[in-house]
C-alpha cells in the first residue's frame, strides 16, 4: 500500500505517518517511511533515538551523492545535467532502517523552490517517482501541506491521499486545498482523518466540515501522544491503548478500500 499523509503545519502529520508506518511493519511488511516534509520530524514519530537522527544526512544535503548521480555541480547555474539520474539503488544504500521500517529523509531544496530545475529536485523527483511507481514496497510519505514532489505520473502510484484536519476552520479550509491541488495531478482518492478531537463538539464540527468526504478515522486529543514526543518514544510506544486502538483502525480502513 502507498499512502502520502497531508494536511496544515502541526495537524499530526507525522503522528499518524509513523503509527501506520509502524503498524505495517508488524504485521511484517516491509516499509519505506518518506519524509518529504522540509520540515522534517518522521525520524522523532518512528522513536528513532535522537542521536542516530544526528547521523541521518537529508537527500538534498548530500551533494556527492546529486553531483555523481546528475552529472552536475550543485549551487551552479546554466549546466547541462542528466534529467534522468539513476535512483533505483537509494533507498537501499541511504535509508535509515529500524525495525522493518526504511526511513528516508528528502530534506529541503533552497533555491527557487522545488519546481526548479536544479540537480537537487531533479535529484529528488526521479527519487519520488522511483519509489512511488517502481519499487514494490508499502510507501508512507510525510508530506507538507500540499502535493509536492508529486506529479500527474507519479500520483497515479499513490494508493491514497490522506489527509489530516484538526477540529478548526483554518485546519478544514487547508485541507480542502490540499484536495484541490491533489485533484489537479488527477489524484482523487483522498481520505480524511481528524485528530486532536478534544470533545463531542469537536467531533461534531468535523463531521459537519467534512460532510460528504470520506473521513476514515477521529483520533482524540491524547496526553500521550505528546508525551511520546517530549520523551522521545515513537508514537506506539508511547500512545494509550485507546489511541493505538484508533491507529488500527484507520490502517483497517485503508487496507480494505485497497
Ligand atoms: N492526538 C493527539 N493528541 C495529543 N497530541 C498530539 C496528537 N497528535 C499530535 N500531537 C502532538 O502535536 C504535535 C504535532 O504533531 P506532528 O508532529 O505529528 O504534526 P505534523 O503535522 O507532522 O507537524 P509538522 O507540520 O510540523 O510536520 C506533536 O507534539 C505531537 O505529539
Ligand atoms: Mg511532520
Amino acid at each position: 500500500m502507498k499512502l502520502a499523509i497531508s494536511g496544515k503545519g502541526g495537524v499530526g502529520k507525522s503522528t499518524l505517518a509513523a503509527a501506520l508506518s509502524l503498524l505495517m511493519a508488524k504485521t511484517g511488511t516491509r516499509v519505506l517511511a518518506v519524509d518529504a516534509d522540509p520540515d522534517a520530524n518522521l525520524a522523532s514519530a518512528l522513536g528513532i533515538p535522537a542521536q542516530e537522527q544526528q547521523s541521518i544526512v537529508p537527500i538534498s544535503e548530500q551533494i556527492a551523492l546529486i553531483e555523481e548521480r546528475t552529472g552536475a555541480k550543485v549551487k551552479q547555474y546554466g549546466q547541462m545535467f542528466k534529467l534522468n539520474p539513476r535512483v533505483s539503488d537509494i533507498a537501499d544504500k541511504v535509508a535509515y532502517t529500524q525495525d522493518g521500517i526504511s526511513l528516508l529523509v528528502l530534506g529541503a531544496i533552497e533555491q527557487g523552490g522545488s519546481g526548479c530545475a536544479c540537480p537537487e529536485s531533479v535529484l529528488l523527483r526521479a527519487l519520488v517517482t522511483d519509489l512511488v511507481l517502481y519499487k514494490n514496497e508499502s510507501l508512507v510519505l510525510d508530506m507538507e501541506a500540499g502535493v509536492e514532489h508529486l506529479g500527474r505520473a507519479t500520483a497515479r502510484g499513490v494508493d491514497r491521499m490522506i489527509v489530516v484536519v484538526e477540529p478548526g476552520q483554518r485546519s478544514v479550509d487547508s485541507a480542502f486545498r490540499v484536495q484541490r491541488m491533489a485533484a489537479e495531478i488527477g489524484l482523487d482518492r483522498i481520505s480524511f482523518v481528524a485528530n486532536k478531537i478534544q470533545s463531542a463538539e469537536d467531533e461534531t464540527f468535523v463531521r459537519a466540515a467534512l460532510t460528504g468526504e470520506r473521513l476514515i478515522g477521529l483520533i482524540p486529543y491524547h496526553e500521550s501522544l505528546r508525551r511520546a514526543d517530549r520523551d522521545g518514544r515513537s508514537v506506539l510506544d508511547g500512545a494509550d491503548a485507546l489511541v493505538v486502538d484508533v491507529f488500527k483502525e484507520i490502517l483497517n480502513r485503508l487496507s480494505e478500500a485497497g
